[in-house]
């Protein structure tokens, strides 16, 4: 990419977007109702900004620079119309050092919980920041998710995301570089210049189709 996005490229325009409720388990979660996206990776990766970026809406998501941020699985109602109504979910980060060994481990059993139980979970993007790649964590995840999921019922994508933290003319060799490793398409994004936010409403929508089939 030479060029910044232009307002054009960054995707649909949302007409509504709230937060629904945050719960620390599964089981607590709304009927599932709605198609269902969820957002996972390490902490402090991205994943509240890129919601808030998908969303078009500054702050909904709560975002910090100090790891651990979002603890809870928190879900948010977003529309780009009428009849396209999605529930995206925010999971909690794992992996961060700095987080107590025992917080680290409470939160695996709720995004477990949740991939293995919510019926209406038809797509996760995993994102990585682009600088690191998959790690071994990421990499978990991603069995885990294949080993509990009927074949075909959660499309994958993997999200290599803080873009704008490397030079333009490096970016295209980073994602690929990503790509050559991951399994599942990979999406290079950016919350600061929203770059990647097109493409990934683009593979929602069709997620969204496939259930409906
Ligand atoms: P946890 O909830 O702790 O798991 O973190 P998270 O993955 O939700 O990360 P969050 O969105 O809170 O962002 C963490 C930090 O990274 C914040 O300081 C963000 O401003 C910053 N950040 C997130 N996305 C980007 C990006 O695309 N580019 C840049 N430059 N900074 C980003
Ligand atoms: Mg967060």
């Amino acid at each position: 990419m030479s060029h910044p996005p232009a307002k054009d490229e960054l995707g649909p325009k949302v007409v509504d977007a709230r937060f629904v409720l945050g719960v620390p388990a599964a089981a607590q979660l709304p009927p599932p109702t709605l198609m269902e996206v969820a957002f996972a990776g390490r902490s402090n990766v991205g994943k509240s900004s890129l919601l808030n970026t998908l969303m078009q809406r500054h702050g909904l998501a709560r975002t910090s620079g100090t790891p651990g941020c979002t603890r809870q699985l928190n879900v948010f109602e977003v529309a780009l119309s009428e009849d396209r109504r999605f529930h995206f979910v925010d999971l909690p980060g794992y992996g961060y050092a700095r987080v107590s060994k025992a917080e680290r481990r409470s939160w695996g059993p709720m995004i477990e919980g949740y991939l293995r139980e919510r019926p209406s979970l038809r797509a996760l993007f995993l994102l990585v920041d682009v600088r690191r790649g998959l790690e071994d964590d990421d990499v978990a995840l991603l069995e885990f998710l294949t080993a509990v999921r009927p074949e075909g019922s959660c499309r994958v994508y993997v999200v290599a995301t803080k873009l704008d933290k490397i030079v333009r003319a490096k970016q295209k060799p980073a994602v690929e570089a990503v790509k050559s490793v991951a399994k599942v398409p990979v999406v290079g994004f950016s919350s600061e210049t929203g770059a990647g936010r097109d493409e990934l409403w683009r593979r929602i929508e069709k997620a969204a189709q496939h259930a409906d089939d």
